[in-house]
């Protein structure tokens, strides 16, 4: 366990919330500043997760964060701040809205949390991403985005339900922005070691693969009035504990590519080792041609929403 690490999490929705009551479940770290617009509710919601932590007879602090001086000497920030999407949204639709939002909180972070690593949650996800590397100047280490791993998670739950065999045992790879154009990668997903192309049929694959670009718009379908959030917190957990644990395991994480995959400067989901210096290294895959150019795609669709914010003169950096 981590000794002495501060976290804050910046936004009090389910989102935001789940991360934090996570993270104090597993005594991951020891102070953990809760902020979001309504600081009572930020202070509820923090004594709530503070007494849960003694009931689980975790030694974690959780305090509510009034100002962005609360963030000072954080180890990690964690970004889900934003408004979720509701049924007929893309997560796209949400751009400027958010834009403005998490730039607010890139340049705090800039400011009272200089050396902080940060994991950005808030969608369209990519851009976001984009937006807090560009306003806090941070090197792209430094600024990671949480969906590959969720994604991920979500082609091997609908690898396991076509199967009903194999739960936990399913290794998923999606690629690429965190939206419609997402690459999820059959030839890179296993049961157990067996690759799937050896245990389904090309048109069970497809019919998985349609489900996962779909995953996050099934459950705000299903809810009416935001998204999910279990699945996204676990994914953010792994990738905090991966930093905080300094693992140096590979995660899907978004990340500013640089001469990665043959993209510079915009960022995307790709492999990435993760450590205490946050993205310690980009793995390369050898990817099939059909996969090359559904990345190309996915990257483009990240390029133009970024243009569109450059178009408005929306970065102050
Ligand atoms: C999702 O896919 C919230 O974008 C997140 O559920």
């Amino acid at each position: 366990m981590a000794k002495g690490k501060k976290v804050t999490v910046i936004g009090t929705g389910n989102f935001g919330s789940t991360v934090a009551f996570i993270l104090a479940m597993n005594g991951t770290c020891h102070n953990i500043v809760l902020r979001g617009r309504n600081y009572d509710v930020a202070r509820g919601k923090a004594l709530d997760m503070s007494q849960a932590a003694n009931a689980a007879r975790q030694h974690t602090v959780v305090k509510a964060g009034k100002g962005p001086e609360s963030m000072a000497d954080s180890d990690l920030v964690v970004i889900t701040a934003g408004a979720p999407r509701t049924p007929g949204m893309s997560r796209d639709d949400l751009l400027f809205k958010n834009a403005e939002i998490v730039k607010m909180y890139a340049k705090e972070i800039k400011e009272h949390a200089p050396e902080s690593i940060v994991v950005v949650v808030s969608n369209p996800l990519d851009v976001m991403t984009y937006v807090v590397l560009r306003e806090t100047g941070f090197p792209r280490e430094r600024v990671l985005g949480m969906a590959g791993i969720l994604d991920s998670a979500r082609m091997a739950h609908f690898i396991f339900e076509k199967l009903e065999y194999g739960a936990g045992q399913i290794r998923a790879t999606v690629m690429g922005g965190h939206g419609d154009t997402m690459v999820p990668l059959p030839k890179f997903t296993t049961v157990a070691g067996v690759p799937i192309e050896d245990l389904l049929d090309s048109e069970e694959i497809g019919d998985i693969v349609q489900k996962t670009r779909n995953g996050g718009a099934e459950i705000v379908n299903l809810l009416g009035d935001g998204s999910a959030y279990y699945a996204p917190a676990k994914s953010t957990l792994v990738m905090v504990e991966a930093i905080l644990k300094d693992t140096n395991q590979i995660h899907s994480c978004a990340i500013m590519l640089q001469n990665d995959y043959g993209y510079s400067d915009i960022v995307s989901g790709v492999p990435v080792m993760i450590g205490a210096g946050g993205a310690e290294k980009v793995i390369e895959m050898a990817l099939k041609p059909l996969q090359v150019k559904r990345f190309k795609n996915s990257v483009a669709s990240v390029q133009e929403m970024v243009d569109t914010l450059e178009g408005q003169n929306f970065f102050d950096n």
